[in-house]
């Protein structure tokens, strides 16, 4: 494997500080606006962004797809894993593929079902890559997802800090692991957690957490908690057929006891936990965050890309130590 350091990927939340964060925001809002001027940007006229997709997406593929087109830029798609040599029968390795897309593109984003996939590749890549989402369950990671979930918090509450967030689902979710430890950069963050035993997090990763300060508790009453609670993140189950308890479902009438300033998020897709009804509440505030995601990835991207841009923020993420299956 080449020994290249790939200097800007983006492969963990881990990497990005309070100052990066402040400052994607920053840049996130003002794309925002743009967007909505109906303007046309040329930040980074003459990339070419490939989005390489092992595992299923809507919104994190097709944004980061819009973000890059509405920045000027090109995108290649690699969308069906059996239509590629990496998820066919072929196999290709992580490796191979990554040092072939060298030629190809300015930057890859990738999914993959294995923990640890992105990081393996950005290590193989002489190009910048980002981390679209790699596995479940310990060391998984999101951490655009976080970049548009804190943004989305952000907008609605002034500030993540003093922000006490009422966490409902599958804890071993990737979108979990990254949102949790992006909040440790926050102050006075509060999350009540409601979720089945099998899906709590690790006791290595609660102490992790809250070595860094975060006050994680977990509850058995959502309404109670919702009282107390400025938004309510609801992330369902890593798997769609699994029975969502009748207490871990957020609907109108759980609402109706919360704090009335309280706002949904969901990460989505969604499943029974957060029913349709929902979405005309005030309350609700999951599309808003999922729009958030192109001007949120157009930071990223611009960050990343752009001629002349701020220095990325981002050095290359822990090693990965092992090929991913
Ligand atoms: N939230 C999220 O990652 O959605 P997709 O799986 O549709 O990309």
């Amino acid at each position: 494997m080449r020994n290249t350091p790939a200097v800007r990927s983006l492969v963990s939340i881990e990497q990005l500080g309070r100052s990066d964060f402040e400052a994607i925001f920053s840049a996130a809002r003002s794309y925002r606006a743009k967007l909505a001027q109906g303007g046309r940007l040329r930040e980074i006229s003459g990339k070419i962004v490939a989005t390489v997709f092992l595992q299923p997406s809507t919104r994190t593929r097709l944004s980061f797809e819009a973000a890059a087109l509405r920045l000027g830029g090109e995108v290649l798609s690699l969308s069906d894993p059996s239509a590629s040599r990496a998820g066919s029968e072929w196999r290709e390795s992580l490796a191979d593929t990554a040092r072939v897309l060298d030629g190809y593109a300015d930057v890859v984003v990738v999914r993959h079902p294995a923990v640890g996939a992105a990081t393996y590749f950005a290590e193989a890549s002489g190009i910048p890559v980002v981390n679209a989402g790699d596995g479940a369950g310990p060391g998984s990671e999101h951490p655009t997802q976080t970049l548009i979930d804190l943004f989305t918090i952000d907008d609605l509450c002034g500030s993540p800090d003093g922000a006490t967030i009422c966490l409902v689902g599958d804890l071993s979710q990737r979108c979990v692991h990254s949102l949790l430890t992006g909040l440790c950069a926050f102050s006075d963050v509060s999350v009540l957690a409601r979720t089945e035993d099998e899906t709590r997090l690790t006791g290595e990763e609660h102490d992790r957490l809250a070595a860094r300060g975060l006050r994680l508790r977990y509850i058995d009453d959502v309404r109670e908690a919702l009282r107390e609670s400025d938004i309510v993140y609801a992330c369902g189950h890593e798997d769609p057929a699994h029975e969502v308890p009748e207490g871990m479902r957020i609907g109108p009438e759980v609402l109706r006891s919360a704090n009335p300033g309280i706002r949904v998020l969901h990460p989505l897709p969604r499943g029974p936990e957060l029913p349709p009804s929902v979405d005309a509440s005030p309350a609700a505030a999951y599309f808003e965050q999922a729009g958030n995601g192109v001007p949120v990835r157009m930071a990223v991207l611009e960050r990343i890309l752009a001629p002349g841009a701020r220095d990325a923020p981002v050095p290359c993420g822990p090693a990965a130590a092992v090929p991913p299956a």
